[in-house]
């Protein structure tokens, strides 16, 4: 029986600041101090902007999430008599970024003598379903397909020691090329959430765009074609003297049509060749609701056991470090010796290791 164990969890390899805890696996505070508007003017994440942010926001977010889980009171106190352990994200991410929570778990776990773990921010994407109530299992084998701004890969694992990506995007991430079309289409940042608006009220039949690898025989992904078509057709259509304003939702309701639809096929045709029963689905893209339909409707056609997280734990937060994190507690005792603090830097290995096949 693997030891009771309370985890203070931070990650900041990106653009949000956010803390965590989670005892024995249930959730109990999760706080995340989202940069978007500093970005917003830029169209995109600028590094250095978002260094700076964490270094503001980190302390602040995680006081309140020691409030949140154990009420007020001096968070010294707090952590000293309720936290067993700290984890954060060690990469990948933003060098910068990262650094300043890895600085921060250090120094906590050095000064108060209790062991760090070392999560790796697309295992934190994976463990995020077992957040639900509902999960009491772990389905060993299963099949995750993380779709995030920087990552789109599909990984089947076999136990909390055995994570093997085994395909992936060639080219683009799944939400790099929604951030990408919403920039051709003069929508907002971040791109998924204005397109997935925008497509609201569109036609998806209207006009018909590519989806990336459809008719060869792999997993991989590959998103670069469809936003050069999706670029190709908007300059055509503006070139007739069409109005952007008038053309935008139904361009948006394709484009997502085309992602959605090779997400959900490359991850259902590689379930099956794995003859796995569960498949999972997770990271940002795993907010957009023509996904999530899609992939339930797709599953429960093919006989698969689906989840997806609930909307605020696919966007980056430190709930699905922190669920990494005491995954990695199931795989034997953690202590100061097993998990020092001197042993968490941003280019070192983490706890859960994810291997390429
Ligand atoms: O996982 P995440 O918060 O950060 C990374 O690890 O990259 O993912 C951010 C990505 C962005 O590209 C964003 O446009 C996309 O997730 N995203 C969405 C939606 N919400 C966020 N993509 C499609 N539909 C959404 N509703
Ligand atoms: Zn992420």
């Amino acid at each position: 029986m693997p030891q009771p164990i309370t985890i203070l969890a931070i990650e900041s390899s990106c653009d949000e600041t956010a803390a965590a805890i989670i005892r024995d696996g249930k959730l109990l505070s999760s706080v995340v101090s989202s940069q978007i508007p500093l970005h917003q003017r830029f169209g995109g994440v600028v590094p250095e902007i978002a260094a700076r942010a964490h270094v503001e926001q980190l302390l602040p977010v995680v006081e309140q999430a020691l409030t949140q889980a154990f009420g007020k009171g001096d968070p010294r106190e707090l952590i000293d008599q309720n936290i067993d352990a700290f984890a954060v994200t060690s990469g990948p991410g933003l060098v910068g970024s990262l650094l300043i929570g890895v600085s921060a778990a250090r120094t906590l776990s050095l000064s108060f003598n209790k062991p760090l773990i070392p999560v790796h921010h697309i295992m934190g994407h994976a463990y995020s379903n077992f957040l639900k109530s509902d999960m009491v299992t772990y389905p060993f084998p299963f099949l995750t397909l993380v779709a995030s701004g920087g990552h789109t890969e599909l990984i089947f694992s076999k136990s909390h020691a055995d994570h093997k990506i085994i395909s992936q995007t060639r080219d683009d991430a799944a939400g790099e090329a929604f951030d990408k079309a919403a920039s051709i289409l003069g929508l907002g940042y971040p791109g998924g959430p204005s397109i997935a608006k925008a497509a609201l009220h569109g036609d998806l039949k209207r006009y018909v765009l590519p989806q990336g690898l459809r008719k060869e025989q792999t997993n991989d992904f590959s998103f670069s074609g469809v936003k050069t078509a999706l670029l190709k057709l908007k300059n055509e259509l503006v070139g007739q003297g069409l109005k952007l304003t008038d053309i935008q939702s139904d361009l948006a309701a394709s484009f997502q049509h085309s992602v959605v639809t090779s997400l959900v096929t490359k991850t259902i045709q590689a379930a099956e060749q794995l003859s796995v029963e569960h498949i999972f689905l997770s990271g940002g893209v795993a907010a957009n609701t023509a996904l999530r339909e899609s992939f339930e409707a797709a599953a429960k056609h093919h006989g698969l056991i689906f989840s997806v997280p609930e909307i605020q734990y696919c966007t980056d937060n430190a709930a699905m470090i922190a669920a990494a994190a005491y995954a990695v507690t199931q795989l034997g005792p953690i202590s100061t010796t097993s998990f020092p603090w001197y042993d968490v830097d941003v280019q070192r290995q983490p706890a859960l290791r994810l291997e390429i096949n």
